[in-house]
């Protein structure tokens, strides 16, 4: 079963979207994954998702509820097939971080999804509620791509 983590800073708004949405389309059709979300920074930790955050994503029917904020630890790097950064921030330091023999497993979320519109998913955080919008429908978009592939392989 392949194994995915997302990363982005605080683990509050962007990855645990990206995790919680590319569950419910993996469930969706019916392909077996393990999914968590992690941030480099530990500032949040033991938090629930922001509120902003698990209001948007409920409108489009997933539930964000239980999520609690972690920070990304040594051990993740081998634990996991994939780990994939929302943003060129979060990916530089995935790649201090991470031990060569894992370098691998780094991958922008978006690097596969060219029509999406961007590399990066926006950090919402000090934004308004478009910002929240915007991450939604980049995950969406990178998570059906995602899917699709992880079910050709
Ligand atoms: P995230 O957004 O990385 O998408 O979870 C952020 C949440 C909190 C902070 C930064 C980004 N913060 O600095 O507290």
């Amino acid at each position: 079963m392949p194994r995915l983590l997302f990363v982005c800073l605080g683990n509050i708004c962007r990855s645990p979207t990206a995790a919680g949405v590319f569950a419910a389309l993996a469930a969706k059709d019916g392909l077996a994954v393990e999914v968590e979300s992690a941030g480099t920074l530990g500032h949040h930790a033991g938090d629930g998702a922001d509120p902003r955050t698990v209001r948007h994503a409920h409108a489009r029917g997933y539930d964000l509820s239980a999520h609690r904020a972690r920070q990304l630890r040594a051990a993740d790097f081998a634990a996991f097939d994939r780990i994939l950064a929302m943003d060129e921030a979060n990916l530089t330091e995935l790649r201090r971080l991470c031990p060569p023999a894992h370098e691998g497993k780094l991958r922008l979320l978006l690097a596969d999804t060219p029509d999406a519109g961007g590399r990066e998913v926006p950090d919402p955080y000090d934004g308004g509620p478009e910002g929240f919008e915007r991450v939604l429908d980049l995950v969406e978009a990178a998570s059906r791509r995602l899917v699709a592939e992880l079910r050709r392989s």
